[in-house]
């Protein structure tokens, strides 16, 4: 890292009396959830950003992973009329707002620097809708990242599993020497992150596509997916009795102290590997989740553009052109973890878990294995989401049988269908 500790924090007062000075033109108020510690650093790259262009930033942050809780209090601000400037949204929901017809209209600043010839179409699909284009997209995470804390597994003489049978063995081992083998937190969007990448890594990607992103009855209710919850209910005893209801950086932290040897995440893990000052590919070593090598699994981050008045709309245009600048793309994304949601940032600057993100997912789209993430908003409407995370987490967190699960996942997503 270029910066030491000292001088980012620096960095960050000198931010903090700019944007508290009377002298900034312009305003954006910003609804996110980025306050875990690499997410905070990574959205300081933007607002330095943007105060160097004179535009002040106020602060909306509602804490929660996955964003759940930043959903609810941004339904709230809306229906009262009062909608913030931008907000950070995950695809599902950019879609959702721009068909209530709540958006604004960024295509006049994508048209003049091009977006549509940067910006790869999986990650279009859901920022242009109608075709205005609706928010400015951020980044691209992989959630199908097993990361492994390489010093244990050095250790324990283990190498990182590339099937859900070596997975389990490896688990066995570590749980043997009495090291908790799954950092995790239980919280239904972190339960539904490992599902999906069981899904994956059982199914494979056709598979994923049938039960999940159409949520085909047949698939939702096939043997496979009883093998899915089977593998979810081992999983379930590889994590420490204290799971329930942890956030996710302090999952990642248990693995970066050497409390459990893995952690099945999206790579915003990364921006607490590299907080921590540790060498992503080398302290902690990243893998494809069990049998997802070739898929990616995908989830970006857009600033969704509300329709706001007249006098905000310059402020809120520059917000949109700084994102996606070359140079704000990479940037910002070596702190947070993604890889650009540009294909022309060069990797020379990313570390090797982001330069292997950036060949994989080339590879994944060209063999039609790159595929929304359920868990992120990217696979399912919220409310078939809302229904697939609760038979997730039910069954995580009790003694029921896969073939239950199953049962009970196509009677909630069928109703969540209707
Ligand atoms: C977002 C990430 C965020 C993570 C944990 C994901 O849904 O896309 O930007 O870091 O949730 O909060």
């Amino acid at each position: 890292m270029a910066f030491t500790k000292t001088s980012k924090l620096l960095a960050t007062v000198a931010f903090t009396s700019a944007i508290g000075s009377a002298a900034m033109a312009q305003e954006v108020e910003v609804l996110h959830w980025w306050t875990a510690g690499g997410e905070a650093a990574a959205l300081n790259v933007l607002k330095e950003d943007l105060a160097s262009k004179n535009v002040g930033w106020q602060d909306m942050p509602v804490a929660g992973g996955g964003g759940e809780a930043a959903s609810t209090t941004l339904k709230a601000r809306v229906a009262a009329g009062n909608p913030p400037t931008a907000a950070q949204m995950l695809g599902m929901q950019l879609r959702e707002w721009a068909n209530e017809g709540a958006l604004g209209d960024l295509s006049s600043v994508a048209e003049e620097n091009n977006w549509a010839e940067v910006v790869p179409a999986a990650v279009q699909e859901f920022a242009v809708n109608d075709g205005k284009w609706v928010g400015a997209p951020v980044n691209i995470h992989r959630p199908n990242w097993l990361w492994i804390n390489a010093e244990i597994f050095e250790a324990q003489g283990l190498t990182p599993p590339t099937t859900w049978e070596e997975f389990n063995a490896a688990a066995d081992k570590l749980q043997e020497a009495g090291i908790t083998p799954l950092a995790h937190g239980g919280q239904p969007w972190q339960d539904a992150t490992v599902f999906d990448d069981v899904v994956l890594g059982i199914g494979g990607p056709d598979f994923y596509r049938k039960a999940i992103i159409e949520a085909d009855m047949d698939a939702l209710g096939s043997d496979t997916m009883v093998q899915v919850f089977d593998q979810m209910r081992k999983l379930s005893g590889y994590v420490d009795e204290n799971f329930s209801g942890r956030d996710w950086n302090l999952a990642t932290a248990m693995l970066l102290n050497g409390e459990a040897g893995m952690q099945l995440m999206g790579d915003w893990a990364k921006g607490e590997i590299i907080r921590a000052d540790m060498v992503p590919g080398e302290d902690i070593l990243c893998v494809a989740a069990p049998g997802t090598e070739g898929s990616y699994l995908f989830n970006t981050d857009f600033f969704g553009a509300f329709d706001v008045s007249e006098e905000s709309k310059p402020a809120q245009m520059e917000l949109a052109a700084s994102i996606m600048s070359k140079e704000f793309q990479e940037a910002f994304n070596l702190v947070k973890g993604s890889i650009p949601a540009r294909t022309d940032v060069a990797p020379d600057n990313f570390d090797a878990c982001g330069q292997k993100a950036m060949e994989d997912i080339v590879e994944a789209a060209d063999n039609n294995a790159l595929l929304g993430s359920m868990a992120h908003g990217h696979g399912q409407t919220s409310s078939v989401q809302r229904a697939m995370f609760d038979v997730v987490t039910e069954h995580f967190n009790s003694d029921m049988s896969s073939q239950d699960a199953v049962e009970e996942l196509q009677i909630a997503v069928e109703s969540a269908m209707l």
